[in-house]
């Protein structure tokens, strides 16, 4: 029996993940690739919707696929590619963006928050187009699932209205597919800033624990991050969203439940409970670090695996293009 398939990725926007990103969508990558015939790009044309130094991007691209090795991801199990490598995502996206309106393409709140934030003379075309890019990253592949945070669902809403229209308009061609938000138990906050999101671009080191954080850096951080005077160990986001922060970030790497965390550090005190905290941190990244910092160390074979990955992966999106040239009229070189 053939898996169901699905697809997901990350932009190399920087030299390391942050937990946030490991918790809220690698572990779950790692074990969704157990039961789908899973697809994980990382998502460089996308990062060139911001500014980069070439030669940092080329780094954050090897880096960031190293982590998700690191991590779990197996590139002889799952399709582990960059999307570069694969020229037909940014083929597949001139046809879609042929058949998206332009009201459309507009509706999409993080192209309207990021236009308004700098104005439109620095928004770059590509901004607004990126949600076609992604829409074509998911239908080369025939995908069924696309595992994604909140704030992607909308784009994966526009990637299912494209599949569709190209459908009625051309004969089944797309698989529909449909997303997989990602639990609100696994979002992650800055520490210093329990409110905001942890995240890759944040604007303080302090408050975000990156996977390639040397351990006694991590501990530090957890040892000063942001909690209340109340110094009781216990979830409530409104109230506590420091301490219930720390909670989840606990769960989610022990498998435990919060009640019983809480119950274990009952009247001991924030300095007890963020020990133990960076003792968990410590040693789920320890290995992690240092697997990712491996892979690194031999990039030629870094590569090479990259470079299979993209070649499988290119089979299918060769395939998929191939129709759609076929369905819209195009002329094939003979
Ligand atoms: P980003 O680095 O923001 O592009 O995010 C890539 C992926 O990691 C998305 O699936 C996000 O939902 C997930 N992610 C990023 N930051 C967090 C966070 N603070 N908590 C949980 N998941 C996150
Ligand atoms: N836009 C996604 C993000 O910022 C990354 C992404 C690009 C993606 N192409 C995708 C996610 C295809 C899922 C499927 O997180």
């Amino acid at each position: 029996m053939t898996r169901p398939r699905l697809y997901s990725g990350m932009q190399p926007s920087a030299d390391s993940l942050q937990i946030g990103n490991y918790i809220g969508a690698l572990m779950q990558w790692r074990e969704l690739q157990q039961s789908y015939d899973a697809y994980f790009s990382v998502v460089d044309l996308h990062a060139l919707t911001q500014p980069n130094d070439p030669a940092e991007l080329r780094e954050k691209t090897r880096r960031t696929a190293a982590q998700y090795i690191a991590a779990g991801i197996e590139p002889s199990k799952s399709t582990l590619y960059v999307q570069s490598h694969v020229p037909q995502h940014a083929e597949l996206a001139w046809v879609l963006s042929t058949i998206t309106g332009f009201g459309e393409a507009g509706r999409m709140t993080q192209f309207k928050d990021k236009s308004a934030r700098y104005g439109t003379d620095a928004t770059n075309v590509g901004l607004f187009t990126y949600p076609v890019l992604m829409a074509a990253d998911i239908l080369l592949y025939q995908t069924d699932v696309v595992p994604v945070g909140d704030d992607q669902k909308q784009h994966v809403e526009l990637t299912r209205d494209l599949a569709e229209r190209f459908n009625n308009r051309y004969g089944a061609t797309f698989a529909v597919p449909r997303p997989v938000i990602q639990k609100d138990t696994a979002r992650i906050f800055d520490l210093q800033n329990p409110t905001a999101k942890m995240s890759k671009s944040a604007e303080s080191d302090a408050g975000v624990l990156w996977m390639l954080d040397d351990p006694s850096v991590s501990a530090k951080k957890i040892m000063r991050a942001v909690t209340d005077s109340d110094g009781s160990v216990r979830f409530d986001r409104e109230a506590k969203p420091g301490v219930s922060n720390l909670l989840v970030i606990y769960a989610a790497l022990t498998g435990r439940q919060i009640p019983a965390i809480e119950d274990e550090y009952a009247g001991r005190g924030y300095g007890d409970f963020k020990k133990g905290l960076a003792e968990v941190v410590v040693g789920e990244f320890g290995p992690v670090r240092d697997r990712a910092l491996a892979l690194l160390d031999d990039r030629a074979e870094l590569d090479r695996v990259l470079a299979a990955n993209a070649a499988k992966a290119s089979e299918v999106a060769g395939a998929t293009l191939n129709d759609v040239y076929d369905r819209i009229g195009l002329l094939r070189r003979v």
